[in-house]
């Protein structure tokens, strides 16, 4: 069996009322299973929430769904790494797509972020992936390329071995429109060389974009894959847990 996450990113949804009720039937479902661990990154108001009612399992995890590089001070609606982790965050998403493109979130934003992740103690997961119109012109290594050297270029490669890179065709997400498995892999590859040539092959690789009960046996079945985050097909805790026990080797 190869270590697999299953990271669950409920965007705006699922406040700390129904985090609760969703953790119950998750945690009813859900049964332990060996080297698979379930991430949570729910909104920030259900962090603490989220935290508390995984804090017993060394296979859960909470994260934040994004975090501004400052420390702490005047900057309203934001949340700082700090106080993430005090509601309980250990890891957070970085460059979400919906943070790229709705948020106008720059390269430089998300350098910015990982370093204020790291000196606080957060798992960074950064989000890279290319719009349809860049995949069309041929451009999606180059971009998922700039991302990543956005975001990680100035990283040791202990750093780097710590980030998990999650990639995410922006075409495919919430869309219902996924890329094959073998695209996936392919863009997967490029992403581990990159990493290679850097020092950190090992860093994890995670594939997001429309996952569902339907098509992640045969994303799962591509070895360059070392597991999935997941939007829409996570709301829900009876198909998350089955999505999360989906037989793979
Ligand atoms: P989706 O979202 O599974 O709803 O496409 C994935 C994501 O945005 O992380």
């Amino acid at each position: 069996m190869r270590p697999l996450l299953f990271a669950a990113n409920w965007k705006m949804n699922i406040g700390p009322k129904e985090a609760r009720a969703y953790l119950k039937t998750f945690r009813s479902l859900y049964q332990p299973h060996a080297e698979r661990e379930a991430w949570f990154f729910p909104p920030a108001v259900s962090l603490e929430v989220v935290a508390e009612g995984t804090a017993d399992r060394s296979d859960f995890l909470a994260g934040a769904q994004d975090i501004y590089w400052e420390p702490k001070g005047a900057f309203t609606g934001a949340t700082s790494a700090p106080l993430a982790v005090q509601a309980g965050a250990r890891a957070t998403l970085i460059g979400h797509s919906e943070r790229r493109h709705v948020f106008g979130e720059t390269d430089e934003d998300t350098q910015r972020k990982v370093a204020a992740a790291f000196s606080n103690g957060l798992t960074p997961m950064l989000c890279v992936g290319e719009k349809l119109e860049q995949r069309d012109a041929g451009k999606t290594i180059d971009v998922v390329q700039r991302q990543l050297t956005g975001a990680l270029g100035g990283l040791d490669r202990e750093a780097l071995a710590r980030v998990i890179i999650a990639y995410e065709p922006v075409w495919a997400i919430g869309t219902g429109r996924n890329a094959t498995p073998q695209d996936a892999a392919a863009v997967h590859r490029e992403i581990r060389d990159w990493l290679t040539r850097q020092g950190a092959a090992r860093t994890r690789v995670l594939y997001g974009g429309s996952v569902n009960l339907k098509n992640v046996a045969e994303l799962l079945a591509q070895r360059e894959l070392d597991g999935v985050l997941v939007g829409g097909a996570s709301l829900d805790p009876t198909a998350w847990a089955q999505l999360v026990q989906t037989p793979a080797n």
